[in-house]
């Protein structure tokens, strides 16, 4: 959505927090894909908030924080928005990174100015710390630093207790993350690599509205086991370019290693992925020569 289509509403809150925070609203959430376990955590968590009501009539309290930990592009942002949509509230996207200061006290004081300003907004929104191992990581190399980020640690996590709402946090980076830190979550939830039924779902969602097979589905989840979501989104998106560029620039469009070639070639894993899925070895290609080719397409 354009910032000109904001409403006034919605406008305030950016300019509160746009500092320190994206602002991501509801209309714009997408569902991610995610194992049935982890669906069931996050399906849990929000009838838990939605019964407030009767929860605190027998003296309990809705679970108010959630770390996600997992590798890169599977989901933790995605699945964070898409929380808060369900609650009908923006998320604040706060850039971990953008609290950190050299001063002495200024992350702890910024960790403070960006609570005030989440107080501050009218009918409140999700705050959800992005990277939040830039903050509360456990190796530091200079004394100073690590005093610095320990004291700045302990704000946030008093400020994340005396929050009224949701807080969430997401770290690839959970080998390194402050054990105190992790702690502090109510629910610590891992975001992982997606297995097969799910990376079946991801390349369907994202081929759209190309229609492969089932039996091209499979292949294609057989070759892209070890891929993240967005990389098999970049995948199918670079397909779905070649197959309308094609069209454009009469450019044969029949033969599907042909289409998948120079996709394959331009998107890769990670170079910190130890299996690489099998589309990316020396000629895991050649077997997308067995997809019925050309995929049926329906607008
Ligand atoms: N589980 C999923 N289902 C469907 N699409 C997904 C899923 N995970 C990621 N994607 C797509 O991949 C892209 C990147 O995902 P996202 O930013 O949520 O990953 P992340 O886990 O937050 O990664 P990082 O650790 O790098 O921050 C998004 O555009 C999203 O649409
Ligand atoms: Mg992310």
């Amino acid at each position: 959505m354009k910032r000109a289509l904001r409403t006034a509403k919605q406008a305030d809150i950016e300019q509160r927090l746009g500092r320190f925070a994206d602002v991501l609203f509801p209309q714009e959430a997408e569902e991610p894909i995610l194992a049935p376990a982890v669906r069931a955590a996050v399906f849990d968590w929000l009838a838990e908030i939605r019964a407030a009501d009767a929860l605190d009539a027998v003296g309990l309290t809705p679970r108010r924080s959630m770390l996600l930990y997992g590798p890169p592009g599977c989901g933790k942002t995605t699945l964070a928005h898409h929380f808060a949509a369900r609650l009908g509230l923006p998320l604040a996207c706060v850039r971990s990174e953008s609290l950190v200061e050299a001063s002495l006290g200024g992350t702890g004081n910024n960790i403070s100015k960006l609570f005030d300003a989440m107080k501050a907004t009218e009918g409140g929104a999700v705050v959800f710390f992005d990277e939040v191992d830039s903050i509360g990581s456990k190796r530091m190399n200079d004394q100073g630093a690590s005093v610095e980020m320990a004291s700045a640690l302990n704000v946030m996590l008093r400020r994340i207790e005396m929050f009224g709402g949701i807080a969430m946090a997401a770290t690839n980076r959970q080998d390194v993350l402050d054990p105190a830190l992790w702690r502090r979550f109510n629910m610590q939830l891992s975001v992982d690599l997606p297995g097969e039924e799910e990376r079946f779902a991801i390349l369907r969602r994202y081929a759209a509205p190309f229609e492969p097979s089932d039996d091209d589905l499979d292949l294609l989840t057989a070759v892209t086991r070890g891929a993240s979501p967005a990389l098999l989104r970049a995948l199918m998106e670079g397909v779905k370019r070649v197959l309308v560029m094609a069209e454009r620039l009469k450019r044969p469009a029949a033969d599907p290693v042909a289409v998948f070639a120079p996709v394959v070639a331009a998107v890769a894993p990670p170079p910190e992925v130890a299996d690489l899925p099998a589309l990316w070895t020396r000629g895991g290609i050649e077997d997308l020569a067995g997809l019925s080719w050309p995929w049926p397409r329906k607008d």
